[in-house]
């Protein structure tokens, strides 16, 4: 144990014991950050060219270097590779490994270079694709409610205010508005990109290095836009997994607010909408129940994000610069923040096509309470009556609706003129369902036109 020790350990000749095994399993962080291998072999591939190029290391050593990696990552694609807890993180393991099988040229690689800059070169690489993905998926969902909301503009759905009907709406439009909230998260994931695709490398531990390596050829060998310009910020800056945690937590809020809905709909109060079996379950006990499984988990998955991005913030509030050993902390989090994003949206974008909706129903809920009041205060406003005043008429005819136990459209004409003698037969259309989502035709409005043109801006924009 102390051979190897001595042997893999980088500082190993400073130290006179080795490390108890609970202190080596509780610093370590390879069996997370293994994760990032390919990054790793990435950057170092990149890293090494650049030693090569700049003369300080020779042909010989960058093409050893070239056949080791090639090797290894061989070895870990098949399975093969054996991580090593003594040997701490993925950086080492893959160095030592690196070492073991090209000798000398192995142990070249690491010249002018930390595994602080190296950790955060690394996370980005990784990051930069997982945020791609991520827009992909976006993407995706949008496409498929869209379509959806395009079966559906026609479809009335109460719209709520409190919980309580305020006015009809189409169930398309309802479903756009969360089309509108992807799109920002995935404008969101794409203007983060650019933090997050800086190249820390080059920073080395924290002061930067006296060896002349060309930092510029490293980033674009590796397809990063811009060089980071402070060496202590560069090892030590971790505002992109925070900003990328934020924009995820909003990307759970917002599936969590529509699967919240989808709850309420399927549930026999509602009655909206019923969703395909595949993503329900049933009660081991009662044998009448289906359960909305699915977005009840995303809504709870959401609370495990939003405490990932709690997490790293705290993680960072009190460090000093620049690099403390705290920051091997943002891997699980933000690896964890990464599946649970990237499985909630594949599994909502193939929702989005299982949800049967109950058209009637729907309707039916929408004449319950007196959604189209305001439209019979629009149509006294038009025939001259300040909104104010109209307002509190209505506001007399929904009591005696309420009395008599019928809908506003169910009061007579004579009735409805006690309250206004300005109110004619046209009044009827004014207070059908489909009056008022008719009437509420303007850009942004929920009328079936409007919607219909949503769609097609969507579509377009969406390719
Ligand atoms: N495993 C470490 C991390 O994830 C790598 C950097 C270690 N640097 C150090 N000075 N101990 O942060």
């Amino acid at each position: 144990m102390s051979q190897l020790h001595n042997k893999t350990q980088a500082w190993s000749a400073l130290f006179s014991e080795p490390m108890s095994e609970l202190v080596q399993r509780y610093t370590a962080s390879v069996f997370f950050d293994k994760r990032l291998w390919r990054a790793d072999i990435q950057g170092s591939l990149a890293h090494a060219e650049m030693l090569q190029a700049q003369g300080l290391i020779s042909p010989v050593d960058w093409a050893d270097i070239q056949r080791g990696m090639a090797q290894i990552t061989e070895e870990i694609e098949s399975g093969r590779f054996e991580w090593k807890l003594e040997l701490e993180d993925v950086h080492l393991n893959i160095e030592a490994r690196l070492t073991a099988l090209v000798g000398d040229a192995g142990k070249r690689l690491h010249t002018g270079r930390s595994r602080n800059d190296q950790v955060a070169t690394d996370v980005r690489l990784w990051l930069r694709g997982e945020v791609d993905d991520i827009v992909t998926l976006l993407g995706a969902l949008q496409k498929a409610l869209v379509t959806t909301a395009g079966q559906y503009a026609d479809t009335i759905l109460p719209g709520f205010t409190h919980l309580q009907v305020a006015q009809p709406v189409s169930f398309g439009h309802h479903l756009l508005a969360y089309v509108e909230m992807f799109a920002r998260d995935a404008e969101r994931f794409v203007d983060l990109r650019k933090r997050v695709n800086r190249l820390p490398l080059g920073s080395a531990a924290l002061a930067g290095t006296s060896y002349p390596l060309d930092r510029e050829r490293v980033a674009r060998t590796l397809d990063f836009e811009a060089v980071s310009q402070n060496s202590l910020d560069a090892v030590s800056d971790r505002d992109f997994a925070i900003e990328f945690t934020a924009a995820a937590s909003l990307v759970m809020v917002h599936v969590s607010r529509l699967s919240e809905e989808l709850i309420l709909w399927m549930s026999q109060s509602f009655g909206f909408i019923d969703l395909a079996d595949r993503f329900c379950t049933g009660s081991s006990i009662m044998p009448q129940k289906k359960n909305p499984d699915v977005p009840e988990l995303a809504r709870g998955k959401t609370g495990r994000v939003v405490g990932h991005l709690m997490g790293l913030v705290t993680l960072m509030k009190g460090q000093p610069l620049a690099y403390n050993k705290d920051n091997q902390e943002d891997k699980e989090p933000l690896f964890d923040t990464v599946d649970t994003v990237k499985d909630t949206l594949r599994i909502f974008t193939e929702l989005a096509g299982g949800i049967t909706v109950k058209a009637e129903a729907m309707e039916r809920a929408a004449l319950k309470g007196y959604a189209t009041a305001t439209d019979l205060a629009d149509y006294l406003v038009k025939k001259g009556l300040p909104f104010r005043d109209a307002h509190e008429v209505v506001a007399h005819a929904v009591k005696s609706a309420i009395a008599k136990g019928v809908d506003l459209g169910e009061l007579s004409l004579a009735e409805l003129q006690a309250f206004h003698p300005g109110i004619d037969n046209d009044v009827y259309a004014v207070l059908s369902l489909r009056g008022s989502l008719n009437a509420r035709n303007l850009l942004g409005g929920t009328a079936p036109q409007q919607v219909r043109a949503q769609v097609a801006r969507h579509l377009a924009r969406l390719g």
